[in-house]
């Protein structure tokens, strides 16, 4: 019979057998299927494992800081950080056309990504044979069931593939739907925070202002977000909706008053999504009260903010993301 317990004991014992004593390298994303089969590789293997993260400064708050510091003490793996924010910020100056920012993001990621992998062979040596990666069952379904070098969703998955993969794939998610990964990770003792993460997409909140991308955006975004976040969880919402992003409409002002002086500042977006697979989506009738209590805060407490407006459209004919 199935159950996470004999699912842990028998991909550990096959991920010995097929990295034997070889070195694997894992990238983290901050999502849920990197970080349980990170997790379950290093069950398997421990510190043959070397993990990266790269951090492109385009996370929710406090997202780093969990694979950094939570993820690290509930698996001991060992975890290579890159601090590329600059990198990502300098790159994207200027940029406000949606399929620019997507495009830069992947590409300097993969670069990134590669010469953090190109360090770690130098420190490790040859012996660097294996990559893991988190393809779970409906991705293997969907690019047809092959494996070996996989090049599953390289398109929308930023935690993407470098395109000359020498690397032998480790995947040991590929038999799980998503509700059971989350199982898995909890079994193996991960943070509740990342198990029972929502969907983010890879290139962030790179796609979440609408406008150029820049640091004091950012910042100002991050603060609105963790507060509808923490709204969101604190009303028990969560499991209900599938995920909601929140956006900053940068290239657009409103006129407000606060106090007795008139304000010229930014609308907020709140896009709270019901979903069974993100391919459709509907609008989701959150409670009128938590709606106040989020557009409250927010207006209160992030400087520059003086609107906060509902996105009532469904998917299609809207996406869920804005950009
Ligand atoms: P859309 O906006 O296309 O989003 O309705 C559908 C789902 O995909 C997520 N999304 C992404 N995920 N990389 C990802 O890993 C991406 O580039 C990306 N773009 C969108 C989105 O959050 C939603 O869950």
């Amino acid at each position: 019979t199935w159950t996470t317990h004999n699912v842990v004991d028998e991909q550990v014992a096959l991920i010995k057998a097929q990295v034997g004593d070889k070195r694997a390298i894992c990238g983290l994303s901050g999502g849920v299927d990197s970080a349980v089969a990170a997790a379950l590789v290093a069950r398997a293997i421990g510190d043959q494992l070397t993990c990266v993260y790269v951090d492109h400064g385009l996370m929710r708050k406090g997202e780093t800081e969990q694979v950094e510091k939570d993820f690290v003490a509930a698996t001991g793996v060992k975890l290579k950080v890159v601090d590329a924010e600059e990198r990502f910020l300098n790159a994207l100056k200027g940029v406000s056309d949606p399929e620019e920012k997507r495009k830069i993001i992947g590409r300097e990621f993969i670069r990134v990504f590669e010469q953090a992998q190109a360090e770690i062979i130098a420190d490790e040596g040859p012996a660097v044979e294996f990559l893991v990666q988190g393809t779970l069952y409906p991705d293997v379904v969907e690019s047809g069931g092959g494996t070996g070098t996989a090049n599953i969703k390289s398109h929308h998955n930023v935690g993407g593939l470098p395109e000359d993969l020498e690397f032998q794939l480790v995947e040991p998610l590929r038999q799980l739907f998503k509700d059971e990964v989350r199982m898995v990770g909890q079994e193996l003792g991960l943070p509740e925070e990342i198990v029972q993460r929502q969907p983010f997409p890879g290139p962030g909140l790179g796609i979440r202002i609408v406008g150029e991308v820049t640091k004091e955006r950012l910042d100002l975004l991050r603060e609105a977000d963790a507060i509808a976040r923490e709204e969101l969880t604190a009303a028990g919402l969560d499991r209900e909706i599938w995920q909601c992003p929140v956006v900053l409409l940068a290239d657009v002002r409103s006129v407000g008053v606060q106090g007795d002086g008139r304000t010229y500042g930014h609308p907020i977006v709140l896009r709270p999504v019901s979903s069974e697979d993100a391919m459709t989506a509907d609008w989701s009738r959150l409670p009128y009260e938590v709606l106040a209590r989020i557009s409250t805060r927010i207006t209160n407490e992030v400087r520059d903010v003086n609107r906060v407006v509902l996105d009532v459209t469904s998917k299609p004919p809207g996406t869920i993301e804005w950009e």
